[in-house]
Parts: structure tokens; C-alpha cells; sequence
């Protein structure tokens, strides 16, 4: 005789398909995004590229914020074809594209950190991407800088010192003879003073 299964149990393995189907479809449905690099590595005075890719089927709402050691700051807020709000402290820095990157310009070792972006549709859904960013110092060429800089001093001292040392010289020289010249002539002077008189 054929082992009878559960009622309770067959009804719930005939709807189980149909609850994953409509958790598939509901749930990335709303809006996905794509961070294809999630960590930067830039040198102080470059332009960076946050680049990320969002797909949504109504409008969205995007915000980046810049978290670091020093707090939290929301660099812009955009909704597509809607408005753009660049916070005061990031004016003139940002440029914001439509798949939802931005381009922040001129970065300093205070733009080191995390970024943030949130992608919000109409409905309420949210997505949420994260690029780390290092910033560096140009410490190799600062040093050549400063090499050069001590070398090219080195060199200058180095000609005064000579130059200097010549000038004392010829000084020296000069003043010699003219006291030669002058004790010579003061005594002829002196003795033609003397068969003058
Ligand atoms: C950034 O630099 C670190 C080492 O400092 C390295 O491990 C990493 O791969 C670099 N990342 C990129 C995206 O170049
Ligand atoms: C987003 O758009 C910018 C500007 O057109 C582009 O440079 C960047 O590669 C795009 N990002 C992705 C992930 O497609
Ligand atoms: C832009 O940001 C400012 C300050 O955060 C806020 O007062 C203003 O309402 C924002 N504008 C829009 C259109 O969201």
C-alpha cells in the first residue's frame, strides 16, 4: 500500500513555486544598481569618476554622502530630469551623470573614505552601493622637488663662498699696494720737502 503524504504538507509543496515565482518578481523589480569598481586608488588634484549603473522603471532619486574620520556629508541630491541640489560645500566640484555617477574634481586627502549612494524609486524602494576611496600625496615627486631645490641652494652658496673669498682677496691685494704706493710716495714727498727747504 502506497504511503498516503500529508494534506497539510501536499498543499504547501503546490504553492511553494508559486510564492518563490512571486518573491523573484517583486523583489530586485524595483530598482537595481551596479558599482563595477568599489574601490579607488587616486593622488591628491585628480578628477575621480564614482561611477555606478542604475536601472529603475520610474523615477528616481539619487543622493551621494561622503563619510570619513571627520563625520558625514551629503555631497548631492538629483532626481532624473527633476532637479540637481549640490550641497554648498561640494558647489563647483560635482558633475552628475544620468546612470547615477558622479565626478567629483580636484580631490584632496580629505576626500579619502566611503561613499555612499542610495537609489530611491517613486514607491519607496531603495538600493544601496558603496566606493571606497584612497587618496595620496605625489610624495615621490615632492621629494625630487626638494633634492633639486637643496642641490641648485648648495650650488649657489657654493659660488658666493667663492666668489667671497676672491673679493677678500683682490681686496686684500689692493689694499696692499696702495699702502705701498702711498708709504712710497709720502716719503718722497717728504725728502722733497726736505731738499726744498
Ligand atoms: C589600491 O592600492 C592598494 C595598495 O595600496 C592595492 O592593493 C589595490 O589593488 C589598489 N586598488 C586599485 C583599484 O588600484
Ligand atoms: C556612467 O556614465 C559615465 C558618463 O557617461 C560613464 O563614464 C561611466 O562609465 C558610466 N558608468 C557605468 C557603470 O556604466
Ligand atoms: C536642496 O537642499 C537644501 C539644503 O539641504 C534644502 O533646503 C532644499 O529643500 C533642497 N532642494 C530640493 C529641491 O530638494
Amino acid at each position: 500500500m502506497p504511503q498516503r503524504s500529508h494534506p497539510g504538507l501536499d498543499s504547501w509543496c503546490s504553492i511553494t513555486p508559486t510564492l518563490i515565482t512571486l518573491l523573484c518578481l517583486s523583489a530586485p523589480g524595483g530598482v537595481s544598481l551596479v558599482v563595477p569598481q568599489p574601490s579607488i586608488n587616486a593622488t591628491v588634484a585628480q578628477n575621480i569618476l564614482l561611477s555606478v549603473e542604475y536601472s529603475c522603471r520610474g523615477v528616481a532619486t539619487i543622493e551621494w554622502k561622503h563619510v570619513s574620520s571627520w563625520g558625514t556629508t551629503k555631497i548631492v541630491e538629483w532626481k532624473s530630469g527633476n532637479y540637481v541640489n549640490i550641497s554648498t560645500v561640494y558647489k563647483d566640484r560635482v558633475n552628475t551623470f544620468e546612470n547615477g555617477s558622479i565626478q567629483l574634481l580636484n580631490v584632496g586627502m580629505r576626500d579619502a573614505g566611503y561613499y555612499f549612494i542610495t537609489v530611491t524609486e517613486e514607491y519607496g524602494t531603495s538600493t544601496y552601493g558603496t566606493i571606497i576611496v584612497n587618496v595620496y600625496e605625489i610624495i615621490y615627486e615632492d621629494l625630487h622637488f626638494v633634492a633639486v631645490l637643496f642641490a641648485f641652494l648648495a650650488a649657489v652658496s657654493a659660488i658666493l663662498i667663492c666668489f667671497m673669498w676672491l673679493c677678500n682677496k683682490s681686496l686684500h691685494l689692493f689694499q696692499k699696494t696702495t699702502t705701498h704706493k702711498l708709504t712710497a710716495s709720502t716719503t718722497e714727498e717728504i725728502e722733497l720737502e726736505t731738499i726744498e727747504c
